[in-house]
């Protein structure tokens, strides 16, 4: 048995004897994420860690181990302290990247569901309301020629605009005026070439039929959205959230959509996450909230899964991750 052990924080959807090989795997079985309890249990007994964004990795539990390396198998890692694992030279990894897609594929069904009211329409016929054809059903906005706002333009914590652009090519077909706005403003090409006009937050709010957001979660970015970004949206605007439930304070979301401040809105996340069962939020017709499942692909997730093995195994072997969230660490 290899002496090197690693704990898995849920069961991965790829098989891992290239990992067994190399080390003993504990992998937990549960449906649930185990407890913080459990994890600084564990973290005392291993040398490297998988974990998910629901796992809390603190100052604490990074300091009551030994760790080599935190691997974490999600793009985000606003569940970690970066700064207790670089102050103990541990790197973390992360899976940037390969769910850039998935996650545009998934807001623009979010979108789409939410201007032409899919999930309101479905619960209406299973109600048995539908009765016949009427002019006044169930209408929503155009989304071709419509105006689309983008708030965060780049990749989760990193300048380069993947993310923006994989958002900016999709509305384009659909014919769509984009806007966008972000920490760092792209080249003019880059902006000529995708057909997109860089604005100020209010300004986006002003003008957009649809708004997406794409932020980190960060302190400057903690309830970005609120009542007075609320009160500069159009009525019939529409707001897309598939980054991160912070980005948004759920007390204004709930006021603006209650009081037709703006005409709807979809969600991947919510903060608490999950959303409470007794949350006011799910009483909202004009509310589609999903289980954040923005990189739900079964190819994805496998290559997410894939990713954080291989960053996992580099940090056991002593190599540099792939994806190193702080590579500051290999200068020191
Ligand atoms: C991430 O990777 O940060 C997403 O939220 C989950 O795929």
């Amino acid at each position: 048995m290899p002496q090197v052990k690693v704990f898995i924080t849920r069961r991965l959807p790829i098989e891992l004897e290239q990992l067994r090989s190399l080390a003993t795997v504990e992998v937990w079985p549960e449906r649930q994420p185990p407890t913080y309890e459990i994890l600084l249990k564990k973290v005392k007994e291993i040398d490297g860690l998988l974990c998910l964004l629901t796992d809390q990795i603190d100052r604490q539990l990074i300091e009551s181990g030994k760790l080599k390396v935190i691997s974490q198998m999600a793009v985000g890692y606003d569940n970690i302290d970066i700064r207790a694992a670089t102050a103990q030279q541990i790197p973390v990894g992360h899976t940037p990247g390969v769910l850039t897609d998935a996650t545009a594929d998934f807001t623009w069904a979010l979108l789409m569901a939410s201007a032409r009211r899919v999930v309101e329409a479905d619960r209406f016929t299973r109600a048995g309301l539908w009765q016949t054809w009427e002019p006044d059903l169930l209408l929503g906005p155009n989304v071709t020629g419509a105006t689309l706002g983008i708030v965060g333009f780049g990749r989760i914590g990193q300048a380069m605009p993947t993310a923006g652009c994989t958002y900016a090519r999709r509305a384009k077909g659909f014919e769509m005026r984009i806007l966008y706005t972000s920490r760092q403003r792209c080249q003019p090409e880059l902006e000529q070439s995708l057909g997109v006009e860089f604005a100020t937050l209010e300004h986006v709010l002003q003008e957009s039929d649809f708004v997406t957001l794409h932020t980190p979660s960060a302190d400057d970015t903690y309830h970005l959205i609120s009542d007075r970004q609320f009160e500069l949206m159009k009525r019939s605007a529409i707001l897309i959230n598939t980054a991160r439930g912070t980005i948004v304070d759920p007390d204004s979301l709930y006021r603006a959509l209650a009081s037709g401040q703006i005409a709807g809105a979809a969600v991947d996340q919510g903060e608490p996450e999950p959303i409470p069962t007794d949350s006011l939020l799910l009483t909202l017709d004009n509310l589609i909230i999903a289980p954040h499942i923005g990189s739900a692909s079964r190819q994805t997730r496998s290559k997410m899964a894939t990713m954080a093995i291989a960053n996992l195994i580099a940090g056991l072997t002593g190599d540099r991750l792939a994806d190193c969230v702080n590579p500051e660490i290999y200068n020191s």
